[in-house]
């Protein structure tokens, strides 16, 4: 049986985790192809110290990543090192090389996708990064075939596994967020630096992809308002269940008539809704059309094997392209900005609000934050307080009717600057139209 052969950049979680794949599953993945794949090369900074699987024993190892993607037998070069310095460079020489890419690296992608994508065209190979956006979720394929033929009207994602493994042990254990960021940083879901999950960045690089691919649009990072949860306390779930709804890291890109509103943030959702069964470090991704309505995909974000599965799919349908000599034609992100749906502020957005206070109480309070709300032509709609026995930190909740973001965060700073408030009030927008 013929080969296509392999040279395989990085060996930590998704390296191993591919390797792993290829050397298990080499005979059912031969018997779909009609050829093998091959792996010919490995490299790592530390490729001596590590143990591959017993299939591998003899491949070429090497600590330099030029001498795979330079090797004459590798066709396609798994880039699995992560991060945009040496990615970037292991993408500049395969394409001088005109050897063909697979990668998982969202931030790469996220920040110079397009311009990659148009220079790998020009040079005649193939790129895949599937496992970039939600590791064991198939949705760059569901984006770019599967529904490809729908005008797709919305996407909703909960895309950090880590901020979702935290935010569902908050509702269930009632414990503060400090400590479950250490429980994941124990349990191996969080790095020793948790900002780029806990500050929504790693979810915004995800968003970036899947709106370019869902709307044909060219994304950057700063179209994304971004919000991460480190301001959700145990507390807020406590008032959110009394609304019915839950809390979520919800990541969405929504189509309104002036253009694509783009959102990482923390936001209410009603319990009821798909989106909020889905706990722990799972992903999921919403998608609504303008002719297939709802379709939704459920599955790992991350890990060494859903993530393996996704890499491995990929130079299975890359070394396909390059049996066939079929060349990449089109990209998976727009050419150009269309202006069919050009990114707006998200203060042009329309919400009902959950605004939540911690106050040292006094009489009037209400009556106060009430006269600011009305100023901004804000209706409210409930006043909650749970039993509390602080009167020096007082906690409530007003929640309002729809009305526009900008709006919100004109009241929200005037109150913030109120002689009673202990910190300033926290604003979370209620997707209650999932
Ligand atoms: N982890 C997940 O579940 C997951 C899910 C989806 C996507 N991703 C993406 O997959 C990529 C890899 O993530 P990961 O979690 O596997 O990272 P990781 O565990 O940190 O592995 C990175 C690998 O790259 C190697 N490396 C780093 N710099 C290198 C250099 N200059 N030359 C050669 N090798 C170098 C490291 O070598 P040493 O081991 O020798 O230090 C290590 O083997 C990232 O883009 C990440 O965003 C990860």
């Amino acid at each position: 049986m013929d080969e296509v052969k392999v040279g395989i950049v990085g060996l930590g979680n998704v390296g191993s985790g591919t390797l792993a794949i290829l050397a298990e599953n080499a005979d059912s993945i031969a018997r779909k192809l009609g050829f093998r794949l091959k792996v010919t090369a490995v490299c790592s900074r530390s490729v001596h110290t590590k143990k591959l699987p017993e299939a591998f024993a003899d491949v070429f190892r090497t600590t330099d990543w030029r001498e795979v993607v330079a090797h004459p037998d590798v066709q396609i070069v798994a880039e699995l090192v992560g991060g945009t310095g040496v990615a970037s460079e292991i993408f500049d020489a395969a394409i001088a090389h005109r050897k063909s890419v697979v990668t998982a690296n969202k931030e790469l992608m996220a920040a110079c996708g397009p311009e990659i994508w148009d220079r790998a065209i020009r040079a005649g190979i193939n790129l895949a990064m599937e496992a970039s956006v939600c590791g064991g979720i198939p949705i760059h394929a569901v984006l770019r075939e599967g529904i490809s033929g729908d005008r797709v009207t919305a996407l909703y994602g909960i895309l950090n596994g880590t901020c979702n493994y935290i935010l569902t042990e908050m509702e269930k254990r009632h414990i503060p967020l400090q400590e479950l960021i250490e429980e994941s940083q124990r349990l191996g879901f969080a790095e020793a630096d948790p900002s780029a999950d806990i500050d929504g960045y790693d979810a915004r690089s995800k968003l970036v992809l899947l709106a370019a691919l869902a709307f044909g649009e060219k994304i950057t990072p700063s179209d994304i308002f971004m919000e991460g949860i480190r301001r959700i306390s145990p507390l807020d779930f406590q008032y959110a269940r009394q609304l019915n709804h839950t809390i979520r890291l919800v990541c969405g890109a929504r189509r309104l008539p002036d253009g694509l509103i783009l959102f990482v943030r923390p936001a209410l959702i009603p319990s009821s809704t798909i989106l909020a069964g889905v706990q722990g470090a799972y992903n999921a991704v919403w998608v609504k059309g303008q002719y297939g309505e709802d379709t939704f995909y459920y599955g790992w974000g991350a890990g060494a094997h859903p993530t393996g599965v996704a890499v491995v799919s990929d130079l299975m349908r890359v070394a396909r392209e390059i049996r066939s000599g079929s060349p990449e034609r089109v990209s998976p992100f727009a050419h150009e900005r269309l202006g069919d749906s050009p990114p707006v502020p998200v203060t042009l957005q329309k919400r009902a609000y959950y605004i939540r206070y911690r106050v040292e109480d006094r009489p009037g309070i209400i009556a106060k934050l009430a006269g600011i709300l009305a100023s901004k032509h804000i209706s409210l709609e409930a006043v909650l307080q749970e039993p509390c026995t602080t009167k020096d930190d007082l906690p409530f909740v007003i929640t309002v009717e729809p009305t526009s973001e900008q709006s919100i965060r004109d009241a929200v700073d005037e109150m913030a600057k109120l002689d009673f408030m202990r910190e300033a009030p926290l604003a979370l927008p209620m997707e209650t139209a999932l």
